[in-house]
């Protein structure tokens, strides 16, 4: 039952166009890609971060909004203080020059403070509905492509996002227009009392340097031996068991900690670097096999050139 792995890394379409994407070593690359191929689909596993990974930074000429982003939780009083929130916090998420200690304690303040403020300002299931109806979210041209050949191959995708997981699920269930068995999403979760009203969050808080923290969750079951409910961020990935390659995608330095809990024989990484390009391009093709540039100036020219081919 092994198949070879078409999933194409992405190419750069006309070599006079913008170069969008990044190799920062291709000899390497080209190994593991031979090494992922060889072993086939049945050992493959992808890992994916969700916001401007899978969604799209820009979204109609405008900029696409994050799972927290788009969430109106019905009082513009804390709408108002979770933006302003974001204004102050995320220049510090994507400033290079704030050592990371430093920027995980600052990130750990912001994600307290807005989960926080969704409980206390009131939430409730509907909200999310009609939040995710509203929002400017939208996923990355060949994305939906990208489910279905994961799906027909029974590769695993775990979605693992610092954002709110009952977003993206929400999301998944707007914007695709079917369910995709073999998708897990590892993310905050919300729990809510019996009138659908937000009482708090399952599990430690995820935030985007802490993911490797979290990347052994995801092997952690729904249900303990007893059958009770296991506090945990994780979804019960028991599907990745075994599958010793894998793909991971991400936007983020951090996102590489994604993969941390899985004892890989090969990785290949891809990072969209959305902005600030100049600064994090050096880091970014070190720390990535390969680099997606996706700044709001090249945005509709290189989405085009992420499609796998
Ligand atoms: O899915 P992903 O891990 O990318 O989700 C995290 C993103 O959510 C961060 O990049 C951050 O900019 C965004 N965020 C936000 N508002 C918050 C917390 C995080 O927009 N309160
Ligand atoms: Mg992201």
């Amino acid at each position: 039952d092994q198949h070879a792995v078409n999933v194409e890394c992405p190419k750069v379409a006309n070599p006079n166009m913008s170069p969008n994407i990044v190799i920062g070593n291709p000899d390497e690359l080209a190994k593991k890609k031979a090494a992922i191929r060889a072993a086939g689909m049945s050992s493959l596993q992808v890992i994916a971060d969700f916001d401007m990974t899978l969604t799209k930074y820009m979204v109609e000429g405008r900029r696409g909004q994050s799972t927290h982003a788009l969430l109106s939780q019905g009082s513009s009083d804390y709408d108002r203080k979770r933006q302003e929130l974001f204004d102050l916090y995320y220049p510090m998420e994507i400033s290079p020059l704030i050592p990371v200690d430093e920027k995980t304690e600052l990130m750990e303040t912001w994600w307290g403070k807005s989960h926080a403020l969704l409980v206390e300002g009131g939430l409730n299931i509907e909200n999310i509905r009609n939040s995710v109806e509203r929002g400017t979210v939208g996923f990355r041209e060949g994305i939906t492509e990208f489910f279905e050949i994961l799906d027909g191959e029974n590769v695993p995708l775990l979605i693992f996002s610092a954002g709110l997981a009952d977003i993206i699920e929400e999301i998944l269930r707007q914007k695709l227009h079917r369910v995709f068995p073999n998708i897990r999403v590892v993310s905050n979760r919300m729990n809510f009392d019996k009138d659908g009203n937000l009482i708090g969050f399952v599990g430690k808080t995820i935030h985007v340097l802490n993911k490797n923290e979290h990347a052994l969750e995801m092997a952690a079951p729904l249900h303990d031996e007893e059958g009770h409910a296991v506090a945990s961020n994780g979804n019960g990935a028991s599907i990745v068991k075994g599958r010793k390659n894998v793909l991971l995608l991400g936007d983020h330095i951090g996102d590489l900690g994604m993969s941390d809990g899985v004892a890989y024989d090969n990785r290949i990484s891809v990072g969209f670097l959305n902005e600030n390009v100049e600064n994090w391009l050096d880091t970014y093709s070190k720390a990535f096999d390969i680099v997606v540039l996706v700044s709001s100036a090249v945005s509709s020219k290189s989405q085009s050139l992420i499609k796998t081919s």
